[in-house]
């Protein structure tokens, strides 16, 4: 008798002496999940309604996988009002593995559900906040131990498991997501914040703090490049800012703003490891506002062009951003001689009225362009299938061109290609290359383009008669399908990544075509690709076919950026180049119009635009 009520004592200790670092374990999920768990002792660090609960902490242990943190989970304004910051409490509740019904691909956080027995110990009790970049830094190479394959964190095949299935036991100085996870529930301080992006919908912000980060921009921003294992790097060294838990809000944000230190507390949300401020950020510097324009004029020698790429949004011709373009245009980008454009909507914009013909649009910018200093463009497009090229529903978005005929024309005395016109390269009868519609769309009938632009291709002449053809398209978008940076899917899932890759399939393949009739024919290559050369597996069918004109031109891998997206600055826009033009001179510049907007709200477009200045002869 004697020995058994010795081990129910036993049971009866050990279930009393649930820590913290108990629940949190040492890995992903608690070892204690589902369990119901008595006398946890924590100090009050942080409550807000806002998130329906507060957060304890106990002392640290030895042992750094394990947080000492806690989120305790309560909708009760009862429970809520039962304690205040600095309470030192014990408390009975539920373990939960808690992922968000909104999401699947979310991780799932570790909270203590339905509380009970909250009982204040002690008053007035202050937790240090563990500085980071101090003792512990977040780690700058991967997410993930799961991130397998050639490419790090952007390889294909993704989602080749899952951090929740695969629980593994976190190595918080090797990986990001371990790193947060070991610091789950945690007050932390980042100091001297960066901020690295623009503030989302609801306020919350990206940032790196005072501590080693790879691949740092002249702004400020984090780029996505490869890292120091020669593999793309998705900045896991940095952190979202939540909203205030105080109720103050966070300023409006821009790359490279420095803020006051940030002390908040860490807690898994909407796919994210955040900081939850107590109190919102002060800004202590905002980067200049002057953006410069291209260095790379037009010249007009016969043999060299410069082409602009921009991508302006879902443009109609009411937008309110139209003479923000044109300026961009007219002004950043000095009137290249032909504009690839991206997403012009037809006349009647997103109006579902069955209009596919966008001439009122490009007329519109052109005449905008003009109007501020800029040249007098013509234009050209094939005009597409009623709602059959995604985007906006009715806006029937397209790439077009925009060009200065006082510099080069379009090889003449060929039609304007239908929208299920195949081009194809072909002789004429001068001998020369030529193609069979001038502008013409690639393949548009192949299942690769399906709700998705088709690319056009055009073929030119200089003023001294040098041909060369351009190829302007705007891949399949990412939008749906994903999963976050920091979401269960590991790599994290791409959107529609097999449809980029079969369209980089055609493209490549219309190239060859051309090629193959004239290796040395001066083939450019450019538009909205919606991916990341660092995916290589999609870029793979332009190996040793075609050059990116940045690797041409050898431009810094950090200051290869068109888009700002979560916590990087990253290239969705590329210009390819045949060997013919690769050989020659080639110079590109990024003009940072949007990425370096002081406001979200006042840009012009998500992308950036992009000007080449590139040989033909
Ligand atoms: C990702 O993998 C999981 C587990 O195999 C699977 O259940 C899920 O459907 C996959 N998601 C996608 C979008 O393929």
């Amino acid at each position: 008798m004697a020995a058994r009520w010795l081990l129910l004592l036993g049971q009866c200790a050990l279930v009393y002496s649930t820590t913290i670092a108990d629940i949190q374990g040492t890995a992903f999920r608690s070892p204690l999940e589902g369990q119901t768990v008595k006398g946890v002792t924590g100090v009050v660090t942080a409550k807000s309604a806002s998130v329906s609960g507060f957060f304890i902490q106990s002392a640290p242990v030895s042992d750094t996988r394990s947080s000492t943190g806690l989120f305790v989970f309560s909708e009760s304004s009862s429970v809520l009002a039962s304690v205040v910051v600095g309470d030192e409490i014990s408390l009975t509740g539920k373990v939960e593995d808690f992922r968000s019904s909104s999401d699947g691909t979310f991780l799932e956080a570790t909270e203590l559900e339905s509380p009970t027995s909250i009982t204040v110990l002690s008053k007035g009790n202050t937790v240090a906040p563990l500085v980071l970049g101090a003792a512990r830094s977040p780690p700058t190479g991967e997410f993930s131990a799961l991130d397998v394959g050639p490419d790090g964190f952007l390889s294909v095949p993704n989602n080749v498991s899952l951090v929740d299935v695969a629980n593994p036991t976190l190595q918080p100085a090797a990986f990001a997501l371990d790193f947060w996870a070991s610091l789950e529930g945690m007050l932390v301080t980042v100091p001297k914040p960066t901020s690295i992006g623009f503030e989302n919908d609801f306020g919350e912000f990206w940032v790196r703090g005072a501590w080693t980060a790879n691949n740092i921009n002249s702004r400020g921003g984090l780029t996505l490049a490869p890292g120091t294992d020669g593999k793309p790097d998705g900045g896991p060294e940095t952190v979202i800012i939540g909203q205030p838990l105080d109720g103050t809000t966070n300023p409006t944000m821009s790359v490279g703003k420095t803020l006051s230190d940030i002390t908040g507390v860490v807690l898994y949300q909407f796919g994210f490891f955040y900081v939850l401020p107590l109190t919102a950020p002060t800004v202590l510097s905002t980067p200049d506002p002057t953006i410069p324009a291209t260095t790379l004029t037009s010249v007009n020698d016969g043999c060299t062009i410069t082409i602009g790429d921009y991508n302006v949004d879902n443009m109609a011709p009411t937008s309110a951003t139209l003479p923000q373009a044109a300026g961009d245009i007219a002004t950043h980008l000095r009137s290249p001689d032909i504009m690839f454009m991206q997403e012009i909507q037809d006349n009647s914009g997103p109006t579902d009225d069955g209009t596919v013909d966008a001439s009122q649009t490009l007329s519109a910018l052109s005449s905008s362009i003009k109007s501020q200093g800029g040249v007098t463009y013509s234009f050209t497009e094939v005009l597409p299938i009623n709602d059959q090229d995604g985007g906006e529903p009715g806006g029937n978005i397209r790439p077009a061109y925009l060009f200065n005929s006082k510099t080069v024309s379009l090889v003449s005395g060929i039609p304007v290609g239908g929208p299920n016109d195949a081009v194809e390269a072909v002789t004429g009868s001068d001998g020369q290359l030529t193609l069979n519609f001038n502008p013409g769309r690639i393949d548009p009938t192949n299942s690769a383009w399906g709700s998705s632009r088709k690319p056009i291709v055009a073929a030119w002449e200089t003023t001294s008669g040098a041909r060369f053809f351009t190829i302007n398209l705007h891949n399949a978008a990412k939008v749906s399908g994903g999963s976050s940076l920091q979401g269960d899917p590991r790599p994290p899932l791409n959107g529609a990544v097999a449809q980029r890759t079969a369209q980089i399939k055609v493209i490549a393949a219309f190239v060859s075509g051309l090629l193959a009739k004239d290796p040395g024919a001066s083939v450019i290559v450019g538009g909205d690709f919606n991916e990341f050369t660092q995916t290589r597996t999609v870029f793979a069918p332009f190996e040793g076919l075609l050059t990116e004109v940045d690797v041409a031109a050898d431009v810094d891998p950090v200051e290869r950026y068109t888009y700002v997206f979560d916590n990087l600055q990253e290239q969705l826009d590329h210009v390819f180049v045949s060997s013919a033009v690769a050989g020659r001179t080639v110079e590109v510049e990024h003009v940072h119009v949007n990425s370096w907007a002081p406001d979200v709200n006042t840009r012009t477009s998500d992308h950036d635009p992009s000007v080449a200045r590139l040989r033909v002869c």
